[in-house]
């Protein structure tokens, strides 16, 4: 029997992770060691709605604190773990404790990706992913005029909507020539820059920021172009890259992403991994992946806590994402990287559509907008593999669901 769980890494997978072991009544000690100062919580209202500061931080948490006030639970925070020693199965923090494990949960996530050009370094440049990134933010945001973004993708279009509806003068700088080009194809990227220029976001697309100039802080950011964009305030979100560093030094087997098969385990069986720094199989998609996505997080804490209470547990996962930016709602289901056909279902000047993405006559993703009934019955069919009948696709008056065509 597991005595002692130790998770590594206290964000929203190691929240659900304890839970789960709970409720799976395992009786030995979980130890969560995190470097945040906070109890585990979610990061997706990070950027929406509690920048928007229409979220008390209470809700963010998975649990409440007392919830952790639990003789079998132990709490380290603000602890950074330098190094795991597998031969002695133990952790050894930043600070020289060591820490032993019967079980690891390698709950690490990822960090985000920093600009290495002139002047990123100037005051009043933020990157947003934590509690304390956001409350700085937020400040700032209330306080300038002008705000560049840099980078188009979730992080940079939310915080675009939340600053022009704050009033700001909002110019959003992208590298790629369209905007979320790692998520969604071109009609999509299409959908959302005729919404953020009504919105009145100026975009320049394809080009980057050269420097950021300023006397101590931020004033204006050079684009590649050798625009000059006056700035009181730039948010970057440029991506994140997953944190394997622990994992690679303990000689586990990495590749972009900690590897995990279908239980969350790694190459140690004494070893699991979860949430964004994990690189997994995948069965409905039949390859690996890694995600950077909640749902995924969530799901491989639930089943690495079944497997370690020595329940058979695999996971297989439809993978889904989502995004807020002013009404909109987007809701992706599936992967359509690799597709050789999409339909439009709805009318993108009504604001409620969603493009299907197909490949081999299967449904592979959904980028729906304003349309939950799509996506959740997208999910469904590409969980089922099921051909479609793709001539009726476009057909609103039926539902979506009947469209998947009997056999093969
Ligand atoms: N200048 C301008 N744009 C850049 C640069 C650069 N130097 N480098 C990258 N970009 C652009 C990319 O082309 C991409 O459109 O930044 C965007 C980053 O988008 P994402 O990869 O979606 O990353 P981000 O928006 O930072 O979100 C990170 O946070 O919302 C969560 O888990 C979610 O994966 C997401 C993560």
């Amino acid at each position: 029997m597991t005595e002692r769980v130790v998770i590594a890494g206290a964000g929203h997978a190691a929240g659900q992770l304890i839970a789960s072991l709970k409720q799976q009544k395992f009786a030995g000690q979980i130890v969560l060691v995190g470097d945040e100062p906070f109890l585990p919580y979610q990061r997706p209202p990070l950027s929406k709605k509690f920048l928007a500061g229409d979220l008390p931080a209470e809700r963010l948490y998975v649990k409440p604190a007392t919830f952790y006030d639990d003789p079998q639970i132990e709490v380290r925070l603000e602890t950074t773990i330098a190094a795991i020693d597998r031969n002695a199965n133990r952790l050894t923090t930043g600070g020289g404790d060591d820490i032993p494990y019967d079980k690891l949960v390698l709950a690490l996530g990822s960090r985000v990706r920093r600009l290495a050009v002139e002047g990123a370094d100037l005051a009043g440049l933020h990157y947003l992913r934590s509690i304390a990134d956001v409350e700085k933010i937020r400040a700032e945001l209330s306080a300038a005029k002008r705000a560049v973004i840099v980078g188009a993708g979730y992080i940079g279009l939310e915080v675009a909507a939340v600053a022009r509806q704050q009033g700001l003068d909002v110019t959003v700088v992208e590298m790629a020539d369209r905007v979320m080009s790692r998520v969604v194809s071109a009609e999509i990227s299409d959908f959302y820059q005729i919404e953020h220029a009504a919105h009145g976001v100026k975009l320049r697309l394809s080009t980057g920021t050269a420097a950021f100039r300023g006397t101590g802080r931020v004033a204006t950011v050079e684009t590649i172009d050798g625009e000059q964009i006056p700035a009181d305030v730039v948010v970057v979100g440029v991506g994140v890259v997953p944190n394997t560093e622990l994992a690679e030094a303990a000689g586990l087997a990495v590749d972009d992403g900690i590897l995990v098969d279908d239980r969350c385990q790694s190459s140690d069986a004494d070893i699991y991994s979860v949430g964004d720094c994990t690189r997994h199989p995948n069965s409905i998609y039949q390859r690996h992946l890694r995600l950077e996505s909640v749902h995924n997080a969530l799901e491989q804490a639930k089943t690495a806590a079944a497997n370690i209470c020595g329940q058979e547990k695999q996971y297989s996962q439809v993978p889904w994402f989502w995004s807020d930016q002013y009404d909109l709602k987007l809701q992706i289901a599936g992967l359509s990287d690799g597709y050789d056909d999409v339909v439009i279902r709805g009318n993108p000047a009504e604001r409620s559509f969603a493009c299907l993405y197909l490949k081999d006559g299967r449904l592979i993703a959904t980028d729906a907008v304003n349309a939950p009934r799509e996506f959740v019955q997208s999910k469904a069919l590409i969980a089922a593999q099921a051909k479609i009948d793709r001539d009726r696709l476009a057909d609103t008056g039926l539902e979506l669901k009947e469209l998947a065509t009997p056999a093969g």
